[in-house]
């Protein structure tokens, strides 16, 4: 016998799965949504809550370790009758706890029914000729520069359109000028250097942040189609002359709660 929790990551999976409908009370969910850095506050207007539960009352989950990660996971019916479940914060692969805890919310997500997976997260900008802080852009493509992938052995998986064309085109339906962009995501914890961003640019991407890319791989494994949506809170290091801070980021979620709030439930509606 292995002690490694996550020896059977899927297995763990369907134990959280099961230990969350009995918790909520929600026999199966249609789909879940992740609350990255400054997103929580939005995740009041989606819909009614059900019942909210801390994360850690489910196997394989670990608690919190950053502010503006709440580390709660919300059960929700929305108007349009559908069961969401919400991820009031998220496990980053920076807190050097291995790549299992990052995905294992959305892997608990897909055997709880969940067929839909929104990614939100905060991320630097890129392009600030084009961009503004407190945008939302929609993520079109990614770049993993982590260094890691849930996937290990000979899991082959496409990846040719890991964030949905369909749940763009939706979300243009309810926010017709929304830009979207490549999200490029490091390992942190820190900051990128200046040449760094000065690199993602030349490789083409808009956004730069820490998450989503592992759990979006995650839930092309498990079959669920995926939205990722960056707030863009700060410009990339180096590209305006100013330092970055943690507190700077989750005071743009905060001033933006409400509108990216109206905006998902809009979405979640669609679906
Ligand atoms: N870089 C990485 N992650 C981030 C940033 C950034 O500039 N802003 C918010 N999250």
């Amino acid at each position: 016998m292995s002690n490694d929790p996550y020896a059977d990551p899927y297995a763990l999976a369907t134990d959280a799965a099961t230990a969350l409908r009995s918790a909520t009370g929600v026999d199966s969910f249609d789909v879940a949504l992740v609350m990255g850095s400054g997103w929580v506050p939005a995740a009041d207007a989606i819909g009614e809550t059900v019942a909210e539960i801390p994360v850690t009352d489910l196997p394989g989950f670990t608690p919190a370790a950053v502010a503006g990660h709440a580390g709660r996971i919300r059960a929700v019916r929305t108007a349009s009758g559908a069961n969401a479940l919400i991820f009031l914060g998220r496990t980053h692969l920076y807190e050097g706890r291995g790549v299992e805890p990052v995905v294992h919310g959305v892997r608990t997500a897909i055997k709880a029914g969940v067929r839909t997976v929104v990614l939100t997260n905060a991320a630097g900008g890129l392009r600030p000729e084009t961009q503004r802080v407190g945008e939302a852009i929609l993520i079109s493509d990614h770049i993993n520069l982590t260094g890691a992938n849930p996937l290990s052995g000979a899991t082959f998986i496409d990846l040719t359109e890991v964030y949905s064309r369909r749940l763009r085109t939706l979300v243009r339906e309810v926010e017709p000028g929304m830009a979207e962009g490549v999200y490029i995501a490091f390992r942190g914890p820190t900051y990128e250097t200046p040449a760094e961003i000065q690199m993602c640019r030349g490789f083409g991407g808009d956004m730069v942040g820490m998450s989503t890319v592992l759990e979006a791989i995650a839930a092309r494994e498990g079959g669920a189609e995926v939205l990722g949506i960056s707030l863009v809170t700060n410009p990339g290091a180096g590209l305006v002359g100013e330092p970055l801070n943690h507190q700077e980021v989750l005071e743009v979620g905060r001033a933006t709660a409400t509108r990216m709030g109206d905006l998902l439930a809009k979405v979640v509606g669609k679906l």
